[in-house]
This record gives C-alpha cells, structure tokens and sequence, in this order.
C-alpha cells in the first residue's frame, strides 16, 4: 500500500518535471527559437489586453538596444540576489520579464550543468537582445506575457522577476500565474537593482504605500494568490522580496487569515 502510494508520488514528481518539456512537444525550446506568444487571459476584455501589450511592446522595444549600455553595470547586484535567494541546484529556473537577460548567467551559476534555464518577455525586441547572455548561459528564449504562461503547473522550482510586477495591470493576477507554474516550496524572486524610493526619485513620482511592491500589498497579494512571503528588503541600493510557494491553497488561506488577524491586531494596538 505505502509502496503504491510512494510510486504515485515519484510519477506525479516525474510529470512535474517534465511538465515543461512536454507543453514543448517534447523538447525544451532551444535558445533561439522564441514560441509564440500565448493568447491573452479568459478573464481580461480582449480589447484592453490587446492594449496593454503593443503598449508595453513599444516601450520597451524603443529602449531594448540602449538597455545594457544604460543599466550593464547592475549585473554584479544581480548575482547577489541569485545566490540570496538559495534556488535549488539541478532546478527549473524562469526568468520572467528577463528584458535582455542580466540575470541569465547567475541563474546558470545557481542551478549548474543539469538545471534548466529559461528566459521569458513579452517584447520580440528585448528577447532579440538577450540572445547572447541566453546562448552563454544555456538559456531557453521564450516569447510569452506573464499573465499566462505556456508552461504546466507546477513545473518550476523558481521564478526570478526584475522589473516585471510593476508593469503588470493586474499584479495579483500575474502572481497568481507565477503560483500555478511553480511547485509547492518552490520560490519566487522579486528583484530590482534599486530600492523602491531611489527607483521613484528617478521617475520623477513619489513613493506612495499602495503600490503592488509597497510592504502591505505585497504581503496580502502574494498570501491570496498561494505565496508566503519570506523576506522583504527595501534597500536604498536594492529591492528584493523572496515568497514561497504554499504547499496548499488551504495553507495559503490560513496564511491570509493569520496576516489578516495580525492586520487588525496591530489596528487595534
Ligand atoms: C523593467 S524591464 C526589466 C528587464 C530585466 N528583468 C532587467 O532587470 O533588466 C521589464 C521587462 O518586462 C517585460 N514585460 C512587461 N510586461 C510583461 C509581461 N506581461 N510578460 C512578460 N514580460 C513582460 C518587458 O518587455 C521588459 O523586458
């Protein structure tokens, strides 16, 4: 019987890991070949998706070809946050809104030879610049938009995400994809090479405590949408915010009703 139910366990292990692959017909796409962009999410208006990605879309692709010349010398703090963030050896690791891939070879660093890489953007442009920094890190290029990822449940040990939640018009909803994609324990890595405050100085806007990466928002999305949030750290010189994949949506709502619990505590206090 017990055996049975160890046998279920390593083939259900199994179908996870090789979730990935076969949502690729069968192979991991090779660095240079981006798949097509998945449609947009059930729940959005069609019209406003369609809007939001050529807008994010010609943002991004007038500045991919300047990007490493303005922002090249980042990549030491983004190794810092890599090896911070403890991603298993040997795992799946997707780079979510990679831009052009600064992240790329400390992810290579982290999960060695046999662990898998892959770089995922919305822009054409961005993935094009990210060629070089994919091919030397063994990293899989993928065209696709966060909200709905062409990847299996489950199938990821981690997601690395810099730069990306902010850009997002639902960010509760993107996290929610990221939690459907990653395995229970697996991790998910917010990053920005600047803190929250040096980063809205440098937009011209003022840091206001409602915004998707302030504490408290991030704290609620990321329990309602099954993350435990482990770390926060709001650097003057970096952002970086590590959560947890909740072993169950059920461990995820006891989550969200001892937070919301300490919420009114500390109302009351
Ligand atoms: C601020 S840049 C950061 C790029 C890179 N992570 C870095 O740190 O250099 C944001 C990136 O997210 C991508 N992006 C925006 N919305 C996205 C979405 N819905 N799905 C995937 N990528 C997205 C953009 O194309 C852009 O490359």
């Amino acid at each position: 019987m017990a055996r049975t139910a160890l046998a279920i366990v390593a083939s259900r292990k199994r179908a996870l890991r090789t979730g990935l692959r076969r949502r690729h017909h069968g192979r991991m796409p090779s660095p240079d070949t981006p798949v097509p962009s998945p449609s947009a999410p059930a729940s959005a208006p069609v019209g406003a998706s369609r809007h939001y990605v050529a807008e994010t879309r010609a943002f991004f692709a007038s500045r991919a070809a300047t990007w490493d010349t303005r922002f090249g010398d980042d990549m030491p703090a983004y190794a810092a946050a890599v090896v911070r963030a403890g991603i298993r050896r040997g795992g799946v690791v997707i780079d979510v809104g990679c831009g052009t891939g600064r992240a790329l070879p400390a992810l290579r660093q982290a999960v060695g030879p046999d662990g898998a890489v892959i770089a995922a953007d919305l822009t054409p442009e961005m993935l094009a610049q990210a060629r070089p920094q994919a091919a030397a890190a063994r990293a899989a290029l993928v065209l696709g938009d966060a909200r709905r990822l062409p990847f299996a449940d489950g199938s990821a040990d981690a997601f690395f995400a810099a730069g990306l939640v902010n850009h997002l018009p639902d960010p509760q909803a993107g996290l929610a994809e990221l939690a459907r994609v990653t395995r229970p324990a697996g991790l998910l890595i917010l990053f920005h090479p600047s803190g929250r405050a040096a980063l809205a100085a440098r937009h011209g806007r003022t840091l206001t405590q409602d915004e998707p990466l302030s504490a408290g928002p991030l704290a609620r999305s990321t329990l309602a949408t099954g993350w435990r949030l482990t770390v926060y750290d709001d650097a003057a010189d970096h952002f970086f915010a590590l959560a947890v994949r909740c072993e169950s949506q059920r461990a995820a709502h006891l989550g969200a009703e001892r937070y919301a619990f300490l919420a009114v505590i500390s109302v009351l206090a």
